[in-house]
């Protein structure tokens, strides 16, 4: 037995739909919490199955989590080290937080290899290269598949990153926060999830500069205190329901966004001829007057286009008058959603790192598969501009990073359902 996503496509949408926290801030901010001693209250908390996973995790520490309706609070005052080797630990890539957080805190951490989406090898040597160079040693054992790594003593040093890595800037910046003397991180990745990250470890204590820029310098302090901190809304899902109202909305507004973070996503809608109005922290996005044009997409780290926003943008392209040509930078293969797209019709070619799709193009509901997260948003889309009923498989993709999305789609006029299949 399996859930299964259900849509009735072709219903046009309309109304407000409210984003909720970022939820790649939301997997840092969590092992971030290890780092205080003392209470940590973080406001804004998706409900999304990763939140349950680090939870899950920060329990095996003997850490006391609160988790509430939009809040969750942190209680480290019973913590204990100890290994990370339940499930938890390998159904998120973001599970790898705990690393820098542990070995910034005690010194010392065991864990699992992380989990997260299969698009091609997602290796973490230049967190590995961060941890060493503050003065850790790393030891793999491949028949276990964990990691032990181990300091004497973590002191500040000069580490440049081959790669602007979000995950590595995060776990370096933890693992740096309390070793002793400077460390300055250079060709650091510049997501805003980065500095949300930055201002909790800033609030409970630790010195940090440049968080959003090229280069983070921090000078490690003894002790880190509890504190409070409202998390940043979800880029990625604002994102997400910018498609979708250009795909089928009439007049939608996208509530709880900054737009600035949005801005490559934004220049390539109105450049395929979507209608937005920038009002305050919402955009109000009116959906296709006439033919959307076809358009090239280039995925870049921040501020360039997300590639979290590549594959559910491939099936608004469907839709658009000629061939878009997408290039993928960051995750060459991130591409299985094509497949998918192509089963109801659409004319994608693929051949890593480029995506061609033709259009405009009539998609018809069939069975499809979320084989990654964002594929899954590309799915929803898809479902929603096309002929008939669209099933969706593995829908647990999807609840790791959208909260709430049938419901919010339904408030907007969408007619999507959940169902339970045989398997
Ligand atoms: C984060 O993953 C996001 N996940 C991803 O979002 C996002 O796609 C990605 O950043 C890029 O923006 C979270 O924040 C939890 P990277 P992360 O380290 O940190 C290579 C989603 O859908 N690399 O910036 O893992 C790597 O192979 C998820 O919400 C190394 O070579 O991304 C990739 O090609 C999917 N060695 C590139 O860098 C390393 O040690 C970008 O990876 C680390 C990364």
């Amino acid at each position: 037995m399996a859930e299964v996503i259900k849509i009735e496509g072709g219903h046009e949408l309309s109304g407000t739909v409210r984003i909720s926290a970022a939820k790649n801030a939301t997997v840092a901010l969590i092992p971030a919490t290890v780092l205080a001693e003392g209470v940590v209250t973080i406001f804004g908390v998706p409900d999304i199955a990763d939140v349950g996973a680090l939870s899950t995790l920060l329990r095996e520490l003997n850490i006391d989590v609160t988790n509430l309706e939009d809040h969750i609070i942190v209680d480290t005052k019973h913590i204990q080290n100890a290994p990370l080797i339940s499930e938890a630990a390998s159904k998120l890539r973001a599970s790898y937080y705990f690393m820098g957080a542990l070995l910034g805190r005690y010194k010392e951490v065991t864990m699992r290899m992380p989990g997260g989406c299969d698009f091609g090898p997602r290796p973490i040597d230049l967190h590995l290269k961060g941890f060493k160079a503050l003065g850790a040693t790393v030891d793999y054992d491949p028949k276990e598949g964990m990691y032990h790594i181990k300091a004497e003593e973590l002191r500040g040093t000069r580490i440049y990153l081959d790669f602007a890595s979000v995950g590595a800037t995060i776990n370096i910046m933890l693992a740096a926060v309390k070793a002793k003397g400077r460390t300055v991180i250079e060709n650091v990745a510049k997501e805003p999830e980065i500095i949300d990250v930055a201002n909790l470890l800033t609030k409970m204590g630790a010195r940090i500069r440049g968080a959003g820029t090229d280069t983070i310098t921090i000078d490690g302090v003894e002790h880190l205190h509890g504190c409070t901190h409202e998390i940043i809304p979800d880029r990625i899902e604002a994102g997400t329901f910018l498609i979708i109202a250009a795909a089928m909305g009439k007049r939608i507004i996208v509530d709880n966004v900054i737009p600035q973070h949005l801005d490559a996503l934004i220049s390539k809608l109105q450049e395929m001829g979507v209608e937005m109005e920038l009002v305050g922290d919402s955009i109000v996005v009116y959906g296709r007057k006439g033919q959307l044009k076809a358009v090239d997409v280039k995925t870049q780290i921040y501020p360039g286009f997300a590639t979290d926003l590549q594959q559910p943008m491939t099936a608004l392209m469907t839709q658009a008058q000629g061939v878009s040509h997408v290039r993928e930078t960051i995750y060459q293969t991130r591409f299985k959603q094509c497949e998918e797209l192509n089963r109801m019709g659409a004319k994608c070619q693929t051949e890593a790192p480029m995506a061609h799709i033709e259009g405009p193009t009539q998609l018809m509901g069939c069975d499809v598969s979320a084989t990654d997260l964002r594929c899954g948003a590309a799915m929803i889309i898809a479902g929603l501009m096309a002929n008939g009923v669209t099933t969706i498989h593995n829908v647990y993709h999807i609840d790791r990073g959208y909260d709430g999305i049938e419901g919010k789609l339904i408030a907007l006029g969408a007619k999507i359902w959940r169902e339970v299949e045989e398997d």
